[in-house]
């Protein structure tokens, strides 16, 4: 009876957040940690409509392109300053042999892509073309070798072909393909998901390997690797523990990766779609997002105990929404539309990382194109922004900013009882899940002009939120904003209605004195400028 009573109670109750003005006080003063560029980074893998239609059209395209590159996704990507881009995968890396994709196009061999969809690989996007990508984008390349099946020597001699300038066989054969110079590569990842697709080793085992690919990853004519070690699977604390134990003296950055996936099943009435769902399966998602929040807490604190410098980056490199694929769509090729709920997902994670700075030195969405929570979608020539993507434009004010911690003292949304009553869900940690999440997410920074940048995300989806915020010392004069919002959550742009989640300007925030009022619209991620 009592059970009864309360789920009614519950059900009557629940998602409504108790509209108490949220509270926050900004310390201006406080900033210590920079929020690397390299946190707003992107991944891209040899899977689905990634890296072919993506990006690479080939030369002979109709669709406008610069040396096989299409130029209308280079332009969009360079719009919000793309300050790294790992490839060539994922799972793929782990499979990719390097040699297999240089020398004359129509020469390169064919293979599988056994991981993605069984298609045919041919190869004509390689090492060459995907830095003539990075230098295209204005980004950095951050590469990924294979461990899983490949060996010690083809990793070493990748590196040597890429980056060295003298005379050694790899050199000459990179000359031999055509370019003289050597390009400069910071970002190497050993590995990719070693626990599973990478090979299936245990912490232990891929430690010791690790050891031994990274003593051959050599810097080179004045290049200086960052060389990242493949990381845990979102809760797998022990990974974190064993490679920081073992191994922690040869790397740079360390890796983890943690995908928000729907909390409930379909058997439990809930929809995987990506644009299909109600507010149960939206409050799934959205919990399970903040979870990034404790995932980074957890493993820095590991971390914290053999590298308390900080010395070691914690390097986010997949991170982002999976759902279903679109209907009609090949299984294997992880291709999703993309909501404003995607967008409170982007929000709150960007604002997490931001607030984890002094730890977290890179993190790459999966993945830009047309492959779980992207960017940009193409349809042949069409190109379309997601909301997505219009967070990233907006959240690039934080690219090498300085952090200023703020405390929020947020509403609380009750969450539906059929979330209540599950747990996480499946890759979310397999716990009892909360019962409340907060309403509002926040970060800030001042960038180097002196300006304060603030990103508030409101996850209500019924409700306005006002905040109160103390600005403290920072006599700020002048606010400004933009905001990104639309209808209902499930709305998305399509090739045909490419405007409809876009962003606009935002005027209901008001200065008086040393306070900031915020009038935050449901569902809504909102950002502010604050000048003297
Ligand atoms: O991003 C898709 C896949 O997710 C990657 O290939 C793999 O690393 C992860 O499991």
């Amino acid at each position: 009876m009592k059970v009864k009573l309360l789920t009614i109670v519950m059900a009557v109750g629940f998602a409504l957040s108790l509209n108490a003005q949220n509270k926050m006080s900004l310390n201006a003063d406080q900033g210590q940690y920079q929020i690397s560029k390299h946190i707003y980074g992107h991944f891209s893998e040899h899977l689905g409509r990634c890296i072919y239609e993506g990006y690479w059209v080939g030369e002979d395209s109709p669709i406008p392109n610069t040396r096989g590159i299409r130029n209308d996704v280079v332009k969009a990507l360079r719009d919000i300053k793309i300050p790294n881009l790992r490839w060539p995968g994922g799972c793929f890396a782990d499979e990719y042999h390097w040699m297999d994709g240089i020398g004359p196009r129509d020469q390169r061999k064919k293979m599988v892509n056994t991981h993605w969809g069984g298609v045919v690989e041919d190869n004509s996007f390689g090492t060459h073309e995907f830095l003539d990508l990075c230098e295209q984008l204005g980004t950095e390349p951050y590469i990924c070798g294979n461990v899983g099946s490949g060996t010690v020597q083809e990793m070493a001699q990748w590196i040597e072909y890429i980056t060295f300038d003298g005379e050694s066989p790899m050199a000459n054969l990179r000359r031999a393909n055509g370019r003289e110079e050597p390009w400069k590569v910071t970002f190497w990842g050993v590995g990719n998901e070693n626990w599973g697709c990478g090979g299936n080793m245990t912490a232990e085992f891929y430690a010791d390997q690790y050891q031994q690919f990274a003593t051959y990853c050599r810097n080179f004519s004045g290049n200086r690797l960052y060389r990242i070690a493949g990381g845990a699977n979102s809760f797998d604390y022990n990974w974190t523990e064993v490679l920081m134990q073992k191994a922690a003296n040869r790397m740079q950055g360390l890796s983890l990766h943690y995908y928000t996936r729907p909390a409930l099943s379909e058997a439990q009435g809930g929809s995987r779609a990506a644009t299909v769902f109600d507010e149960a399966d939206y409050y799934g998602v959205i919990r399970n997002a903040y979870r990034m929040d404790e995932l980074l807490t957890r493993h820095s604190t590991i971390m914290d105990r053999y590298d308390p410098d900080k010395r070691i980056g914690l390097v986010v490199d997949e991170w982002g929404t999976w759902y279903s694929v679109e209907p009609g769509t090949n299984p294997g090729f992880l291709y999703q539309q993309n909501s404003l709920r995607d967008a409170i997902v982007a929000g709150i994670s960007l604002n997490t990382f931001n607030k984890h700075c002094d730890r977290v030195s890179m993190a790459q969405i999966a993945q830009t194109i047309n492959v779980l929570q992207s960017v940009i979608l193409t349809d042949k020539e069409k190109m379309l922004l997601t909301p997505t993507y219009w967070v990233f434009h907006m959240m690039q004010v934080h690219q090498d900013a300085t952090m200023l911690p703020i405390q929020v003292i947020s509403n609380k949304i009750q969450l539906p009882p059929q979330l209540v009553q599950t747990t996480a869900g499946r890759g979310q940690g397999g716990q009892q899940a909360a019962r409340e999440i907060d309403a509002i997410s926040v970060s800030a920074s001042r960038d180097q002009s002196g300006k304060v940048h603030v990103t508030l995300v409101n996850c209500d989806l019924n409700n306005a939120q006002t905040v109160d915020c103390d600005l403290g010392s920072f006599m700020a004069k002048k606010v400004t904003g933009k905001i990104l919002t639309s209808a209902k959550i499930q709305d998305h742009n399509t090739f045909d209605n490419p405007n409809t989640v876009n962003v606009k300007d935002f005027s209901d925030a008001k200065i008086s004195g040393s306070k900031l009022t915020i009038q935050l619209p449901s569902k809504s991620i909102v950002q502010l400028e604050l000048t003297l």
